[in-house]
């Protein structure tokens, strides 16, 4: 196991009808603007729960983030948390809204004449307005991580940044309020938690047994729920297991000590910002065939995945390593996602401008940092 120094210092506040809770968690005298976005919260009750756990609150909003938010958006919070000197923000939504939550936070705060250098320069970010959340989609993680991504309509690009600043203060996750997500939100939540298990995962083993313990039995409990909930939205149990499990599949944790490998995720951001696929669409196209690309280099530990996660423990390595791959692809199919670009309408003729982001940022991805835009282009081309 490699060293390592972490601290995770969101607060969780957990289970049904903790969003009353709201106003003893924000800072007393705060004035807030309360981030949301295209008014799901308006319609499944959401928004009122949070309006009358803030009463006597000064609250501003600001609506309308999109999934997958724009940083021209984002920049319009901007003014307002400047003009108005917000002093604390509040996300209430999915991974999307959490995440242009924490870079109006970081843009708000930042020095320089364009904040996109956070994004795309990497700028150093010195302050930022402290956040909180009431999550309503659980997925990404971003409730219990210091990460974000924004995508830029003007460039077509989508990219990452992370900072401890952006860490929430609090996150308040109540199963219930995932019963009104549509089922496509649902699988995609399954399916991208699924896979951040995976990134941390699937490399080689360093005998780091408590990380590997930790993600099989998330990988487990994440597809075993995650075949039971589409079927069975209003059971409170598979809901309130999916997502404790998505929290703890990108909160840090399962990732100290251990190689990763971001190369789905990474390439997949091309795969959203040029043909608007949902973000866990990207993935279960894409990490099939980073596990076929690299099959011996990640061949042990995915003959330990196959047995621990899928019960795969008959035949030889090979064999058993094939199988994991092929029961991930069936998972991802079973929970309605597609695994082809071809199903997507993307064509051989559209890889090399999906591989050029890697090129752009100058990326050498995956555990052995050996996926470049070339090695990119061609896991891409085993996936038409
Ligand atoms: O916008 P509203 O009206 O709220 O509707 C949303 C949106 O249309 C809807 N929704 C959310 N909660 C709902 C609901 N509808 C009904 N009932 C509810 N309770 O769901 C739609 C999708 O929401 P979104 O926030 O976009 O989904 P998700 O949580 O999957 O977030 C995806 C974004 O997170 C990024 C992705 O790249 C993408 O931009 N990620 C962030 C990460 C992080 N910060 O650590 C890591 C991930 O790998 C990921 O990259
Ligand atoms: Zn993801």
């Amino acid at each position: 196991m490699n060293n390592f120094e972490f601290a995770n210092p969101v607060k969780i506040v957990f289970g049904k009808g903790m969003i009353a809770r709201l106003g003893a968690l924000v800072p007393e005298a705060s004035k807030i603007l309360l981030v949301y976005g295209g008014g799901s919260i308006r319609r499944n009750g959401v928004y009122d729960q949070v309006r009358e756990a803030l009463n006597g609150f000064d609250v501003l909003e600001f609506g309308g983030i999109e999934a997958n938010p724009h940083y021209e958006t984002c920049m319009k919070a901007v003014d307002i948390v400047r003009r108005e000197q917000v002093s604390f923000l509040l996300a209430v939504g999915g991974g999307s809204v959490i995440d242009a939550t924490k870079f109006i936070a970081a843009a708000s705060c930042f020095e320089g004449n364009e904040p996109w250098d956070i994004l795309y320069k990497g700028a150093p970010i010195r302050r930022a307005l402290p956040l909180g959340v009431v999550l309503t989609l659980p997925a990404t993680g971003s409730e219990m991580n210091e990460r974000a991504v924004i995508s830029n309509i003007a460039t077509q690009q989508k990219l990452n940044f992370t900072t401890p600043l952006v860490f929430p203060k609090f996150s308040i996750l109540d199963p219930e309020v995932t019963y009104s997500l549509p089922a496509r939100q649902v699988a995609n939540g399954v399916v991208d938690s699924f896979i951040h298990v995976v990134e941390q995962y699937l490399t080689y083993p360093v005998n780091a047994k408590v990380q590997d313990a930790f993600a099989e039995g998330l990988m487990r409990v994440i597809h075993e729920e995650g075949l039971k909930v589409l079927d069975n939205p209003h059971d409170y149990d598979i809901r309130a297991n999916l997502m404790w499990a998505a929290t703890n599949a990108l909160n840090l944790w399962i990732g100290q000590g251990v190689p990763q490998d971001w190369s789905s995720h990474r390439m997949g951001y091309a795969l959203t910002a040029q043909f608007g696929l949902d973000h866990a669409q990207t993935l279960s196209i894409l990490l099939p065939g980073v596990m076929t690309y690299m099959f011996e280099e990640k061949k042990a530990k995915l003959v330990q995945m196959g047995a621990n996660v899928f019960s795969i423990t008959e035949g030889t390595d090979d064999e058993r390593a094939w199988k994991t791959i092929a029961s991930c692809e069936a998972f991802f199919k079973q929970m309605g996602l597609k695994t082809r670009l071809g199903e997507c309408g993307i064509e051989e003729k559209d890889v090399d401008a999906l591989a050029a982001l890697v090129d752009e940022m100058g990326w050498h991805l995956g555990e052995h940092h050996n996926i470049d835009s070339r090695v990119a282009k061609e896991i891409m081309l085993l996936r038409l």
